[in-house]
């Protein structure tokens, strides 16, 4: 059922976070109801499921429906501003208001049928991330943060926690998400960098939905994330939530696609530093 869109919207960084979150729990809803039609354990009805950039990289027909209802309440409530999304790709041009859209992030797992996928809606001024909302699918947790004023989660019971960062301070008992890109070239220089890594951490988790990784670090979950050749819309909304939240948080510059394999990479305050230098020393501070 769609949520109230009767919003008082303005420029401000807090209204543009009420609409992302708006927005995106209406999207979830659609995404939760269509996977039960369209799937059948990871079975797809014919013709529900497609390949983008290679064999590997899905799209589905709810990926498409998502994205279309986003764009349809953009357009309502904002129908001014510029958009960029996953599936019907759009503005490049940063200035002003646009955004940034990934109708289902953790695609691969939804198709499965594993609990780990979301909608990810963020709001950027001038490239930079002011306000954003993803929606955990499968449990309906929102995770949302607007720029300067916090960043927080509201279970479906609507219980809010306010997100704070972990408090651990050495890298060698870090808990650290990662993801890999779908083309194999990137992959295996993704393994070989992981391989490097993992001596000296904790552990290292593969979740399959960045905006996902990104919440949890926010959340104190995992302790750090860096993966390569993300694009923007895996990162807009989930990056200023980690932030928000206290994380130290690199991304790619505003115009980077995901093929420049720029690297993204964020900690819990007290790993930050030397997580970085891990990774400078490991020769992965570059595009991959
Ligand atoms: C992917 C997921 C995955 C990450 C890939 C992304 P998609 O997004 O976020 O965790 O490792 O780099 O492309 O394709 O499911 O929207």
């Amino acid at each position: 059922m769609p949520h109230n869109l009767s919003l008082h919207v303005d420029d401000t960084a807090e209204s543009l976070r009420a609409v992302a979150e708006r927005i995106a729990l209406d999207a979830a809803d659609l995404v939760r109801r269509r996977r039960r039609e369209v799937f059948s354990g990871n079975l797809a009805q014919d013709g529900a499921v497609s390949s983008k950039s290679t064999p590997t990289d899905p799209v589905t027909i709810v990926d498409s429906e998502s994205e279309e209802l986003i764009r349809q309440r953009l357009a309502e409530l904002r129908p001014s501003d510029r958009i960029l999304g996953e599936e019907g790709g759009g503005d490049s041009e940063t200035s002003g208001i646009r955004w940034v859209v990934d109708p289902i992030d953790g695609t691969v797992n939804f198709m499965y049928g594993i609990g780990a996928y979301a909608v990810s809606i963020a709001a950027q001024r001038d490239g930079v991330s002011v306000a954003g909302a993803v929606v955990d699918v499968p449990t309906g947790v929102l995770y949302s943060a607007a720029l300067g004023a916090g960043a927080y989660m509201r279970d479906s019971e609507g219980e809010v926690t306010t997100l704070r960062c972990s408090a651990e301070t050495a890298m060698s008992h870090a808990l650290v998400a990662t993801g890999f890109g779908y083309g194999a070239a990137r992959r295996e220089h993704q393994g070989q960098l992981v391989a490097s890594l993992l001596p000296r951490i904790r552990d290292i988790r593969r979740i399959g939905a960045a905006s996902l990784d990104l919440c949890l670090l926010a959340a104190g979950r995992v302790d750090a994330y860096f993966e390569h050749g993300l694009h923007p819309w895996d990162w807009a909304a989930a990056a200023l939530i980690a932030s928000e939240a206290g994380a130290s948080v690199t991304v790619p510059s505003p115009t980077s696609s995901g093929d420049d394999g720029d690297i993204t990479y964020a900690a819990a305050p007290g790993v930050a530093q030397e997580f970085a230098d891990a990774l400078d020393k490991l020769g992965a501070l570059r595009q991959l």
